[in-house]
């Protein structure tokens, strides 16, 4: 029978599980392939194969799922750096260049990702993209007072940029209570130029172009899994 795409996050989730050492600090993502990372993280822990694990979580809902399995949540005071970062993605280019967000919580996912000596990516295939841009918008979180300045400013840059609403119709509020403009861009040609662009505007606070980040990915199709890496070890 044919694996869908959850059973591939779950193979990802777990071949990345595998990295994970006793007395590490982690950067734990957000969405539902990060989900089963720190649910597999999780039964290791309550189960004593993995000790002295802490970590840093990348919204809300993974700190809610970190602390239902016990593991200790610390914040960067203690730990300014991060042994290892795991995290989903929604495009995958040849590079590892990413586009992420969808999940809304890229400011946070960036700064935990930037913090980590390895940061790795767990997806299924569908993920896979030739050129940045193809399959995903780009999200971008801005304050809510400079919304309606920054919007013309993007669609300056060749996108269109709609305001993300939940099923409400209620714009949706990141977890820094800032606003999300998901911006489709037809392809993106230079990521790093678009990187630079978005961030340099006043009111952006960060966007989902991951640009030089990923150390590797574990990307699994069809019942295989591929490892592409940026690592020297
Ligand atoms: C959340 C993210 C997610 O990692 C990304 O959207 C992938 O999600 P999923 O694992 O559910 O496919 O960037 O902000």
């Amino acid at each position: 029978m044919a694996m869908t795409k959850d059973d591939l996050k779950k193979l990802a989730a777990a071949k990345a599980a595998e990295q994970v050492r006793s007395g590490m600090a982690l950067g734990l993502g957000t969405g539902s392939t990060a989900k089963h990372f720190i649910n597999m993280v999780g039964e290791k822990y309550k189960s004593g194969e993995l000790t002295d694990l802490v970590a840093i979580a990348t919204s809300v809902r993974s700190v809610e799922l970190a602390r239902s399995w016990g593991i200790p949540l610390v914040s960067f005071d203690t730990h300014p750096v991060l042994d290892l970062a795991v995290d989903g993605a929604d495009e995958i280019d040849p590079q590892l260049n990413l586009i992420k967000g969808r999940g809304a919580a890229m400011l946070w996912e960036k700064v935990v990702a930037t913090a980590a000596k390895r940061f790795i990516i767990i997806s299924d295939d569908s993920k896979n993209v030739t050129i940045l841009g193809s399959l995903a918008p780009v999200p971008v979180e801005v304050i809510p007072f400079a919304a309606d300045a920054v919007r013309p400013y993007l669609e300056g840059l060749g996108c269109e940029a709609i305001l993300r609403q939940n099923d409400h119709g209620e714009a949706v509020r990141t977890d820094e209570n800032n606003v999300i403009f998901d911006c489709r861009f037809d392809s993106i040609d230079d990521p790093q130029r678009l990187d630079q662009l978005i961030k340099q505007r006043t009111g952006v606070v960060e966007h989902g172009l991951f640009i030089d980040m990923a150390t590797s990915a574990i990307i699994a199709g069809n019942g295989e899994i591929t490892v592409v890496s940026r690592e020297t070890e």
